[in-house]
């Protein structure tokens, strides 16, 4: 059993099994707080899946399958509006907590605010999804220098400072998945979203690595790789020419569901999609000269 496990234990006993409180030999108020009681047990043994991203695209729908498998969730982003209505959508649907972190994953030290949070409120997490990223589009030299050092800090920082915390508490109960979020573009060098692509290719060897490193210890790594998907995506990163050269693209909903099986099955590398995947198995035959003008060609 892991320390903040431990710990939230601890906290929660202590009033469980602790002191009753004055009252306690009114029936009603018996009845009550036993009800209270056995809320905190089923809170602290609840199995807890965290989302990052969780308040829009495939973090959204992986959050909703989390929950259909009986995880309690932590949703996890910055629009606190998005999250609520998403939580809310969960209690209808659901038999599951639901516990919301508002927080800038960017910012510095936010992955350690959003671990003390929840260990402070005694909350385990046994399923952990690096989702939350973004992209940047454009000419390297003209994009915003400080939007890629929150896309750096985001998608290659946070992810990481995240894994490190939340894999301990795994690694002592021999037991966790950890889900990172890569991309298609991780497997090549993207010009006209030069960072991006190189962030995902962060993201996918490091969780890779970090895979075999883990083998037989219980904690289980799965990268999914998504290709084009119709999210918030494009428009974030004003990604007009990437958008333009797939049109269509796969659904949140088939993302993430393929990715969740693909992480429950202990799959490693998760391509979504048959097109992606001979996508990359073909680009072993070409030179890497003709794969970086075939995606420049696409993101321009
Ligand atoms: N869509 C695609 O075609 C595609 C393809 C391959 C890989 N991916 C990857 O899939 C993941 C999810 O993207 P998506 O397509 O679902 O896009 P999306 O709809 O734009 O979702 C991105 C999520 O990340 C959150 N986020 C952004 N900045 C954040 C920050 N600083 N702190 C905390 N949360 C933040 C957003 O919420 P708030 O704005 O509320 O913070 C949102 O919930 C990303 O890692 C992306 O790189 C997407």
């Amino acid at each position: 059993m892991g320390k903040v496990r431990l710990v939230g234990l601890w906290r929660h006993l202590g009033k469980v099994v602790g002191l009753r409180p004055r009252g306690f030999e009114s029936r009603t108020f018996r009845r009550v707080y036993l009800m209270m009681e056995l809320d905190v047990v089923r809170f602290i043994s609840m199995n807890w899946a965290l989302i990052t991203g969780a308040s829009s695209g495939i973090g959204r729908e992986l959050a909703l399958l989390a929950a259909a498998d009986g995880y309690g969730v932590v949703l996890v982003a910055i629009r606190e509006g998005k999250l609520q209505e998403l939580a809310k959508e969960i209690d209808d649907k659901f038999e599951v907590k639901t516990h919301i972190e508002t927080i800038d994953l960017a910012a510095m030290n936010s992955a350690d605010v959003l671990f003390d949070s929840l260990a402070h409120e005694g909350i385990v997490v046994d399923v952990l999804v690096n989702n939350a990223g973004f992209g940047l589009s454009g000419n390297y030299i003209e994009t915003d220098a400080k939007r890629e050092r929150q896309m750096i800090d985001l998608n290659i920082s946070a992810l990481t400072r995240l894994t490190r915390l939340f894999l301990l508490g795994m690694l002592s109960r021999q037991h966790g998945y950890i889900m990172q979020v890569a991309s298609v573009a991780g497997f090549f060098p993207g010009a006209f979203m030069t960072v991006y692509y190189a962030t995902k290719a962060y993201v996918l060897n490091y969780a890779e690595g970090l895979a075999r490193e883990l083998k037989g210890t219980g904690v289980h790594v799965c990268a999914l790789c998504p290709g084009v998907t119709k999210t918030e995506f494009f428009d974030v990163a004003q990604a007009d020419g990437l958008r333009k050269s797939f049109k269509g693209g796969s659904t949140a909903h088939e993302v993430a569901q393929f990715g969740w099986d693909a992480m429950k099955r202990k799959k490693v590398v998760a391509v979504h999609g048959f097109r992606n995947r001979l996508f990359i198995f073909l680009s072993r035959f070409v030179s890497r000269a003709f794969a970086r003008s075939r995606v420049a060609d696409i993101n321009k």
